[in-house]
């Protein structure tokens, strides 16, 4: 993906666009102590305050830079292990025990994110600038209708570019070749055209003349926040429900690292038939699925990281050129709005 000399719009897109929401890790990674991670370029600090609520900082004390993440947790406030320095979930300094009454004490000094818990994730708004609060996090409704879906959400972290990974949703092709082998994409031609149909917030990639036979179409949507969905159909033997859907997301960690999001979903109500799915799901089907994603995993780890440069794309990578250049637009519209805020005194 990285070129010697860095294009600038590639170097925006390498960590993640800023004024969208990002799913960073599993609700479970945040339990009771402060965790540093990775994430769209930066290092961050999360913890729970008193009401369980997570809450996001730079993992970065404002007076000499020492990781909060290894401080003391007080409810609202990060308590810096290196001096004592006490800063609040709002990036605010409260107390400089050191020095009472410093002119620390007060300042907006250390980057606080708002963040959102939903679906067993966490997600964080990466705001370019400080905003009191952020736009509304709007996910696909299999992600936020409790009464009609039911989901499970599938961690990992693959080592590749998280534009590969990406890359490779968009891509239902590799579906009837790759996984040929498992249960449910065995069907299907082996060649089919595909064509690309916008949606009101993104589009879809879909093979020509085929639905619900295989992995047969790929949704991109930009809701800010970017999500991909697609459908598997299920033999009978998959339990109730129909169609199986994923819905995925993928947040760099570095550049060779990416943190991947997979809910599995069907559409069930509670009652009998979700729980039905959700038993053989644990005990019978989510095996199966963890061996398909090592599928996925062993292709992209080893493709070269400048795999990009050097291709030969044919009529089944349309949606991945689409999405490409989906991105790149938004990254150069984020760059003309930094130079604009840059040109303008705050
Ligand atoms: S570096 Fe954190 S209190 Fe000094
Ligand atoms: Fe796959």
């Amino acid at each position: 993906m990285r070129n010697a000399t860095v294009d600038p719009v590639d170097h925006v897109l390498e960590v993640g666009l800023k004024d969208y929401w990002h799913p960073i890790c599993p609700s479970t990674f945040v339990k009771e102590r402060p965790v540093s991670l990775k994430r769209l370029g930066m290092t961050l600090v999360l913890w729970r305050d008193a009401d369980g609520q997570v809450r996001a900082l730079e993992d970065r004390c404002p007076h000499r830079g020492a990781p909060l993440s290894q401080g003391v947790m007080m409810g609202d406030r990060l308590s810096c292990p290196y001096h004592g320095v006490e800063v609040r979930h709002d990036g605010v300094v409260t107390r400089v025990p050191g020095s009472p009454g410093c002119k620390l004490e007060g300042q907006r000094a250390t980057r606080s994110f708002h963040v959102h818990e939903r679906a067993g994730a966490v997600f964080l708004y990466n705001a370019s600038r400080h905003v009191d609060a952020p736009p509304p996090l709007q996910l696909p409704d299999e992600l936020w209708n409790d009464e009609q879906y039911s989901s499970f959400l599938c961690y990992v972290e693959w080592k590749c570019d998280y534009r590969y990974a990406l890359d490779n949703v968009m891509d239902p092709m590799h579906g009837t070749f790759l996984h040929k082998q498992s249960h449910s994409m065995s069907e299907g031609d082996s060649t089919a055209k595909f064509s690309v149909r916008a949606t009101d917030t993104g589009f879809v990639f879909e093979k020509e003349g085929q639905r619900n036979v295989n992995f047969d179409w790929t949704e991109f949507a930009d809701t800010g926040i970017h999500w991909m969905r697609l459908e598997i159909p299920y033999p009978k033997t998959g339990g109730p429900g129909g169609n199986f859907i994923i819905v995925g997301m993928c947040t760099p960690i570095s550049p060779s690292l990416t943190a991947v999001f997979f809910w599995r979903v069907r559409k069930l109500p509670p009652g009998w038939q979700r729980d039905t799915w959700r038993f053989l799901y644990r005990n019978r089907l989510e095996a199966r699925h963890w061996h398909v994603l090592e599928q996925d995993r062993v292709v992209l780890e080893w493709m070269p990281q400048d795999a990009n440069q050097h291709e030969n794309l044919y009529q089944h990578d349309l949606g991945i050129v689409r999405l490409r250049r989906l991105l790149r637009g938004l990254a150069q519209a984020q760059l003309d709005k930094e130079q604009q805020q840059a040109a303008t005194p705050a």
